[in-house]
Formats: structure tokens, C-alpha cells, sequence
């Protein structure tokens, strides 16, 4: 073996560790799903399409069956005007309704002073409530301790 073709060995020995490296450093990033406990009447359908949504998005998704959803949404202080199907908390975070999964995470990344996000109602195209192509834009909103809402995403 040549210098120069020890030297080139080298220096795909050293690719090739750098490539494995990535590629067993990829998924570690990745893992570790966010725990989320979510709420929803047991016969709701789109309710168990967005937890579907999540857990395909990183989340890991504990569902709560309950029959008094309005209860429920009282407790955790979501505004009768933003009120959707089912409610979720995430690291003290409220979601209601549809709410996207990059919005959630971007949510908890920034950590704003809110008590939560929300999509009113039940937009058709919004995560969980697909129909084809329809779509339906929407506002996703925080809220506040004294209810007032912001505009955190459009879509
Ligand atoms: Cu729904
Ligand atoms: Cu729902």
C-alpha cells in the first residue's frame, strides 16, 4: 500500500464513521414523543382522527374517554367561544379542538404567556377533519387568563 492510498483509506474510513454516526443520531433526535392526555366523548370519530395526527407528529397520546365534555372544558378554562370537540393539555398548555401538531410544538417552544391554543369549531381540512380536498381556512388562536385571544396562525 502507497502512502497515498493508506491516506485515502483513511479518509473513507473517516466518511463512513462520520455517515453512521448521522444516521444513528437522526432517530435519537426524533424520538422521545411528547406526552399529551387528551379528552374527547367517546363516540367522537374526528377526535380519534387528531390523536392520530399527533401520534404520526411526535406526540404520545393518552386519550381519556369522557361523557361531560363541558366539564371538562370548564375546568381547564377554555372560553365558551373557542370551544371545539375534544380538549388536550400538554405541558400545562390547553389544546382545544383541531389544533395543528407543528403549531403545538412551536407553541412549546416559545412558550408564551397563555393558558392555551385553539381551533373554534371543527374546520373542515384541519387536522383530523379531512373530507377529500375540501378545506376550510381557519384561525388557530391563543388565549389568555383574562380571554383574550390572539391570532397565532392562519391556515
Ligand atoms: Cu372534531
Ligand atoms: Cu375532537
Amino acid at each position: 500500500m502507497t502512502r497515498r492510498t493508506w491516506m485515502r483509506a483513511v479518509g473513507a474510513a473517516v466518511l463512513v464513521g462520520g455517515l453512521l454516526g448521522t444516521i444513528a443520531w437522526l432517530p435519537m433526535q426524533q424520538a422521545r414523543p411528547i406526552p399529551i392526555t387528551m379528552y374527547k366523548s367517546p363516540t367522537c370519530g374526528c377526535c380519534g382522527a387528531w390523536g392520530d395526527h399527533m401520534k404520526a407528529n411526535g406526540f404520545a397520546v393518552t386519550v381519556k374517554d369522557e361523557e361531560n365534555m363541558s366539564a371538562i372544558k370548564t375546568d381547564v378554562g377554555v372560553p365558551g367561544r373557542l370551544q371545539s370537540c375534544h380538549t388536550a393539555v400538554v405541558e400545562g398548555y390547553v389544546v382545544e379542538g383541531h389544533v395543528p401538531a407543528d403549531l403545538v410544538k412551536k407553541l412549546l417552544a416559545e412558550k408564551p404567556r397563555v393558558v392555551g391554543i385553539a381551533v373554534p369549531g371543527m374546520p373542515v381540512g384541519s387536522p383530523g377533519m379531512e373530507q377529500g380536498n375540501a378545506r376550510q381556512p381557519y384561525d388557530v388562536v391563543t388565549w389568555d387568563a383574562q380571554g383574550r385571544t390572539t391570532v397565532y396562525a392562519k391556515r
